[in-house]
């Protein structure tokens, strides 16, 4: 192996992928944002009118679906069967829909299968809802990054603005809350909390500050 497997899992707007492409870049490790995969399938089946709840149409659309994480200027791009669908994929109506097709079996066993092929040499941070409690359990560190939804809400409002998008505060909160409950209450893979993850609250926490703990916990495991 080239070095760790870290897990950092925790609901909607945590802060998990900035946080994860920081430490990445420090550790010169690579960034593996599980939830981008699961959104470049939800893309995909949106516009191949694939139902959230046709298994079989699912199972098919994976199988015919290529998803590739690739680095370009520090950035991590999404494509799908080639095309760069980084920006595509983070509307909130891939968002919702994202959710609902997290759930099925199909598409869950299909990208653990992909992650875990992708992650298994070392020197990887993976991101996502069930990174240290099912597709990594052995990950040599795992972190449980979570914060008041109001202030998850907020800070995706703030994101979603940014990027021009027509949103209310109250419906991204509402939104945010509503896919944690999907991803907590789901049968497969549902978000929890690893036994042996360190909890991490970033409510009033920085970036920085985040950041901090969590590299001096690595450097004590190398
Ligand atoms: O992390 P992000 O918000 O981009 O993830 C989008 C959605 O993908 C989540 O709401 C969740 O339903 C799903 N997801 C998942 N398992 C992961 C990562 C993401 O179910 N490991």
């Amino acid at each position: 192996k080239n070095g760790l497997i870290i897990a950092i899992d925790g609901p909607s707007g945590a802060g998990k992928s900035t946080i994860t492409k920081l430490l990445a870049e420090r550790l010169g490790y690579i960034h593996i944002d599980t939830g981008a995969m699961f959104r470049a399938i939800a893309l995909s089946a949106s516009r191949n009118g694939v139902e959230a709840d046709d298994d079989r149409g699912l199972e098919e659309l994976c199988r015919s679906t290529d998803v590739v994480l690739k680095r370009s200027n520090g950035c991590c791009m999404v494509l799908l069967n080639g095309e760069d669908v980084s920006h595509a994929i983070r509307t909130p109506e891939i968002s919702a829909l994202t959710s609902k097709i997290s759930a099925r079996k199909p598409v869950r066993e299909s990208l653990l299968k992909l992650q875990r092929r992708m992650g298994e040499q070392g020197g990887v941070i993976l991101e996502g809802r069930d990174i240290g409690t099912v597709v990594f359990p052995d990950a040599e560190v795992k972190f449980f990054l979570s914060a008041s939804a109001e202030e998850r809400g907020r800070r995706r409002y703030l994101e979603l603005v940014a990027k021009g998008e027509q949103v209310t505060l109250e419906q991204t909160i509402a939104a945010v809350i509503s896919r944690d409950e999907n991803d907590e209450k789901r049968e497969h893979a549902p978000l929890r909390c690893a036994n042996d993850a360190v909890i991490i609250d970033s409510t009033r926490l920085s970036i920085e500050e985040v950041l901090e703990s969590m590299e001096k916990k690595v450097r004590e495991r190398v």
